[in-house]
């Protein structure tokens, strides 16, 4: 009997038809997410979960499936998967780390530069015909080249930002609870604390991930300890930053523009003030949307999925510790 799994929307082929040939798998065909009770549903039979990070798997939702063995993420962050729940119960939990780093850090730079560049502004300003001549003052934006780069937070990707920044010759800093002096020696890194990221940058990149300690970390206070000029970047999660805050502090000039991939709430809602300003870009979380990236995560998510559901750690597991315990309940 091949296990039963549920797959919470369609993922690349490369890696769906791995788990479609290894499993009685039954997949969310909606473009949303599946709904709360269809989850709780669905989850009954299952052994196998492979979820998104737009599913909340909490202690409820595992409490309804006794037989899971494995909860596979198709995502590097695993904010919406409470692990110490999972742990407890033996169910392993996997995600896609490592595959999506270059990919997330060259869009961290798109949206960098469209910001400082004014891309989007300009592409607007054309489209709407508005164009009639060369201009000397028109659509002036900001330099990147030998600025200062700030980085909150330091991990995979925040380093792949900062080897980029390098080609820009920029000095860099970064903050960070761990402290890098390899990455500061090979990068030419200075290591400081948030404020001075935050009161010294011309750009500020967050590249922490989403923890109680790291909710709303950039607050009003915090803004306004930014320069005027200063382009804040988010590709990392959207309730690290304040968006009220935010808004607030682009509309009244205390910082000098946004680049959003993830927002809070996520989608923000269409009438949102934020869409109305010119100096904030937001797109739809999109910084790991590769076609290569999306087919490597699919066979990443997979494989782990698979490994748990043979009772064997999978490769990219978070909480290894839940081993035994899984295999305490395969074995009664
Ligand atoms: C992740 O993997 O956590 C990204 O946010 C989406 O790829």
């Amino acid at each position: 009997m091949k296990p039963k799994v549920y797959v919470t929307r369609r993922i690349p082929e490369a890696g769906l038809n791995m788990v479609l040939e290894a499993c009685q798998a039954k997949v969310w065909e909606g473009e949303l997410p599946p709904p709360r009770e269809v989850l709780m549903q669905e989850v009954r039979q299952v052994e196998g979960l492979l979820s998104l990070l737009t599913d909340k798997i909490d202690a409820e939702l595992m409490g309804a499936a006794p037989q899971l063995r494995v909860i596979s993420n198709y995502a590097v962050g695993l904010d919406n998967i409470d692990i110490p729940a999972a742990t407890e119960r033996g169910i392993l939990v996997g995600h896609t780390p490592g595959v999506l780093t270059d990919t997330v850090a060259d869009h961290t730079w798109a949206l960098l530069t469209a910001v400082a560049r004014r891309i989007v502004e300009g592409a607007d300003y054309v489209r709407a015909g508005q164009w009639k001549t060369w201009g000397p003052l028109l659509l002036l934006g900001q330099d990147i080249y030998q600025r200062t780069l700030g980085l909150v937070g330091l991990g995979r990707i925040g380093s792949e930002v900062a080897k980029r920044a390098r080609g820009f010759r920029m000095r860099i800093l970064y903050s960070d609870v761990v402290r890098r002096e390899d990455l500061e020696k090979e990068l030419g890194l200075i290591y400081t604390d948030l404020e001075t990221v935050l009161r010294e940058s011309d750009f500020v990149s967050v590249h922490t991930p989403l923890l109680p300690e790291t909710r709303k970390l950039i607050n009003a206070e915090r803004l306004r300890l930014m320069k005027p000029t200063a382009i804040l970047i988010n590709a990392a999660r959207g309730p690290i930053v304040d968006t009220q805050a935010l808004y607030e502090a682009l509309r009244d000039g205390i910082i000098g523009g946004a680049g959003l991939d993830v927002t809070d709430p996520e989608p923000l809602p269409a009438d949102h003030p934020l869409f109305k300003l010119p100096n904030c870009v937001v797109v739809p979380h999109i910084a790991s949307a590769s076609v290569s990236t999306r087919d490597e995560m699919a066979r990443m998510a997979a494989r782990n999925l698979l490994a748990g559901l043979r009772g064997e750690l999978p490769p990219n597991c978070v909480n290894p510790e839940a081993l035994p315990k899984l295999r305490q309940r395969i074995a009664k």
